[in-house]
């Protein structure tokens, strides 16, 4: 099966350039590239000539735009296996038989600079994963950091808008050290646990084969018999998890500022394929409630003491694009691309992502129509009632509308049918508020439980990012904001870090602490999500 996907591609292969003369689009063969034609020796140049028009129409319309995050990226072909069946947890099919490969395709990005940035920015990568599956694409977008920078998919734009390029000036590009970014973590500090990480030297990684990816939300697992299971995805590189240093990062910048992606490339290539293992964390839903953070909770990690990240399969990436734009720039990933199997929860962050990347896409990719570009079609059979729209290929015939009894159309399975994806059975109800269970307002817990899982050296490294950072910063009273939340996490980190940046030191823990969220009983909540 491992190879379908390739034969797939094939089928939309250009011709060979080296097989016959230049053409125009119509196919006419073209004798003369090079002049335009024109009035005499030294007239204008006449509108008739329509190799020269469509020459340059085509050209001047090969940019589309960029991705509104993640922008610049590399991506690779290969497959997953699993290690046994996990139809105890999950009816996947791709997840079911040991001896079956599903074609993947990854891209792996960074999320603030433009398309143009460089690779050894200090900044989160994207890990995305588009399998393709005998029942459909199934996308697993994380990244390669376990948690996120904010809670709930409304403040997105708001998180973007601080963290992009200024808008005056459209500086910084591919750094994170600028004064809206760290307004933005002062005044919300669910942040907090993310900036951590991202001052880390995970933020480094020193090749995308050394990285680990996370799906970040609790997803959930449906069995064949509809029993759901709260799952947590890992990916784990099978060559460890290794950084560049701080000033190694800097000065490959200007080096070679397509480090990451040059490597990934250069080492598929050399045929010494990257391999990364998955691994997934259970929780049975009776489960639910007995952690003290919220499993909707994208800022939380479940901590692998309490439940410990189980391998089930491997990938392997063994085959480079043949065109980037095609292929790595048009592939579009989306958190609702799910499978029978697996299954969402109420996180709001992951809600908001079901919304937006098909929103995102309809704009990026020219209309309703992507899903036909050879990276994205499933090697499942596509039947359906859609029709028409910008960039439509293919070639329906016949009505397309059900019911229907004149013929043509396309019917929903009858509901017996065993194959057909089933949103899990949930029962749902509660008051409309804006408002979260109590564990979301402890933002400190977490990110004090990474500061204090760090050696002394990895202490020193996330001092001197902050510093290097926060220490750009021109605003005073975001500088000195942002030190008393630290002092939040860890008092001598927030002494540490003012002594380098010239903010006085804070005394004990800032501003007085707000009260960490009691070890929660869900029990006690009341309907309006109060306890
Ligand atoms: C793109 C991950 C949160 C909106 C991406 C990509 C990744 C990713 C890996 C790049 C996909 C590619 O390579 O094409 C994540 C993770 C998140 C997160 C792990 C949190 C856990 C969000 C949220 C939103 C969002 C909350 C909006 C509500 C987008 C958009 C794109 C994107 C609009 C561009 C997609 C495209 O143009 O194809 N994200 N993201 N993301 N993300 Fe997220």
């Amino acid at each position: 099966m491992a190879d379908e996907k390739q034969e797939q591609r094939r089928a939309h292969f250009a011709d060979d350039p080296a097989a016959g003369p230049l053409t125009t689009d119509q196919g006419v063969t073209v004798d003369h590239t090079d002049d335009s034609l024109q009035a005499g020796e030294r007239g204008p140049t006449l509108m008739e000539d329509f190799h020269f028009r469509e020459k340059l129409t085509r050209f001047d319309h090969e940019r589309i735009p960029e991705r509104v995050v993640h922008a610049r990226g590399a991506g690779a072909y290969g497959y997953f296996q699993p290690y046994e069946s996990c139809a105890e947890f999950t009816r996947a099919a791709f997840l079911q038989d040991p001896g079956v490969q599903t074609p993947v395709f990854v891209r792996f990005s960074t999320v603030q600079g433009p398309r143009g940035s460089a690779d050894t920015v200090r900044d989160v990568r994207g890990f995305a994963t588009k399998f393709y599956t005998s029942e459909g694409n199934y996308d697993l977008v994380g990244n390669n950091m376990p948690v996120f920078f904010i809670q709930d998919g409304i403040k997105f734009p708001d998180f973007v808008h601080a963290v992009k390029m200024e808008p005056h000036n459209e500086i910084p590009t591919g750094a994170s050290a600028h004064d809206t970014l760290w307004d933005f973590v002062s005044l919300q500090p669910e942040t907090l646990h993310m900036m951590m990480w991202l001052m880390s030297d995970r933020a480094i990684p020193r090749s995308y084969r050394m990285m680990q990816g996370f799906g970040v939300h609790t997803f959930r697992f449906v069995t064949a018999a509809g029993k759901g299971t709260f799952v947590k995805f890992h990916w784990k590189p099978k060559l460890g998890v290794h950084s560049l240093v701080w000033d190694e990062a800097q000065e490959t910048m200007g080096r070679d500022p397509d480090y990451n992606r040059r490597d990934l490339w250069d080492m598929i290539e050399a045929g010494e394929y990257p391999e990364y293992e998955l691994g997934v964390q259970l929780v049975p839903e009776e489960d639910e409630h007995s952690f003290d953070f919220d499993l909707l909770d994208a800022t939380k990690i479940i901590p692998e003491e309490l439940v410990p990240v189980r391998p089930i399969g491997r990938m392997v990436l063994n085959r480079n694009p043949d065109n980037f734009f095609a292929e790595t720039e048009q592939v579009a990933f989306h958190t609702a691309n799910v499978v029978p199997g697996i299954d969402f929860t109420n996180d709001p962050l992951l809600q908001a992502r079901n919304f937006s990347y098909l929103d995102t896409q309809l704009i990026r990719l020219g209309g309703p129509n992507f899903p036909q570009l050879p990276v994205n079609r499933p090697l499942a059979a596509v039947r359906n009632n859609q029709r028409d729209g910008y960039h439509q290929s293919r070639i329906h015939q016949g009505t397309s509308y059900s019911p229907n009894s004149l013929g043509g159309g396309c019917p929903a399975l009858a509901g017996a049918d065993e194959s057909a994806f089933r949103h899990l059975t949930e029962r749902v109800d509660g008051q409309k508020i804006r408002k979260r269970s109590p564990s979301f307002t402890d933002h400190y817990t977490q990110a004090a439980l990474f500061w204090h899982s760090m050696a002394d050296w990895e202490q020193q490294h996330i001092i001197d990012a902050f510093r290097f950072e926060l220490g750009k910063v021109n605003a005073k009273q975001v500088r000195e904001r942002t030190i008393g939340e630290l002092a939040h996490i860890d008092h001598s980190l927030a002494v540490k870090v003012a002594e380098g940046i010239g903010v006085p030191a804070p005394e004990s823990t800032g501003t007085p602490r707000p009260t960490p969220s009691p070890a929660l009983s869900f029990e006690n909540l009341k309907g309006d999500g109060s306890i």
